[in-house]
């Protein structure tokens, strides 16, 4: 995984999260990440995929050593969208699929389902991200939590490829990431301890068997599972052995016991 020596003075940042009145534990993983994706060169291939790039986060940096928390949260946050990217490159092919599937786009999930995934992600846990993206996310999850695999899904080809190159600069292993490029309405569904998604598909017509069969799936698991979903519509769907844990309209968190 990628050296976390931070480009910026680590005392000083500290300071300026502790205003923003994170748990500890989140502040902390948030000073991570800061670090990550603040301590990455401009390499040509990343500034190919992101042009942005070396100005965010310069900018960002100069955020760094200023005195106002919210201009560094700001600054970050820019720098963060602009590496999730929202203006994902599909084929027509993607597009046509995505829109019968009922499909959305490349919204991002945001840093707090990341910052709170710590207790739930353990060395053996094989993850998710069902509609992946670049698969920044679970790319994020396992430089904070290394874990035995992060399974990415996503449509779109060209996102998927940028996720790739993006792990490189991550300096995360092959061996920890697997990517499929599929539809979430095709791929087997399965094997997952935790379950990270951000309503890959729309809960109707084809979408509704989807969540269906998801349901089905991990309620079946034999282990632990926990689901961290962005705007929620699993809820209708799980059975009574989930347990909802956390909702706080954006993020909602479901947990199973290991069967008995
Ligand atoms: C709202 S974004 C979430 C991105 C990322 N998971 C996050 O939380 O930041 C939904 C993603 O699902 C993908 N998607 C849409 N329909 C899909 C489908 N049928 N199968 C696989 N991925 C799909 C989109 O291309 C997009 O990247």
């Amino acid at each position: 995984m990628k050296d976390t020596t931070v480009p910026f003075d680590p005392d000083h940042v500290r300071g300026l999260l502790g205003t923003l009145e994170l748990p500890d534990d989140e502040q902390e993983r948030l000073f991570e990440i800061m670090g990550i994706l603040g301590g990455l060169a401009d390499h040509p291939e990343l500034v190919a995929d992101f042009p942005e790039f070396p100005t965010l986060r310069d900018v960002f940096i100069d955020a760094c050593a200023g005195d106002d928390p919210e201009v560094l949260e700001e600054r970050f946050l820019e720098l963060y969208a602009h590496l999730h990217m929202h203006e994902a490159p599909y084929t027509r092919g993607e597009r046509q699929r995505v829109d019968a599937s009922g499909g959305y786009w490349a919204h991002a999930g945001g840093l707090s389902p990341i910052l709170k995934a710590g207790s739930w992600i353990h060395p053996s846990t094989r993850s998710v991200d069902l509609g992946a993206g670049n698969g920044l996310q679970g790319l994020l999850m396992q430089c904070l939590y290394p874990h035995h695999r992060c399974v990415q899904v996503e449509i779109s080809g060209v996102m998927t490829e940028i996720g790739r190159r993006l792990q490189q600069r991550l300096e995360i292993p092959n061996d920890r990431v697997e990517w499929r490029v599929d539809d979430v309405l095709e791929t087997p569904l399965g094997g997952w301890g935790f379950v990270y998604l951000y309503r890959p598909v729309r809960p109707v017509g084809p979408g509704r068997r989807f969540y269906e069969k998801l349901s089905a799936a991990l309620s079946l698991e034999p282990g632990e599972v926990v689901i961290f979903s962005i705007a929620d519509c699993l809820k209708d769907f799980l059975p009574a052995s989930f347990n909802c844990f956390h909702t706080d309209g954006h993020l909602t968190c479901y947990r199973k016991p290991a069967n008995p």
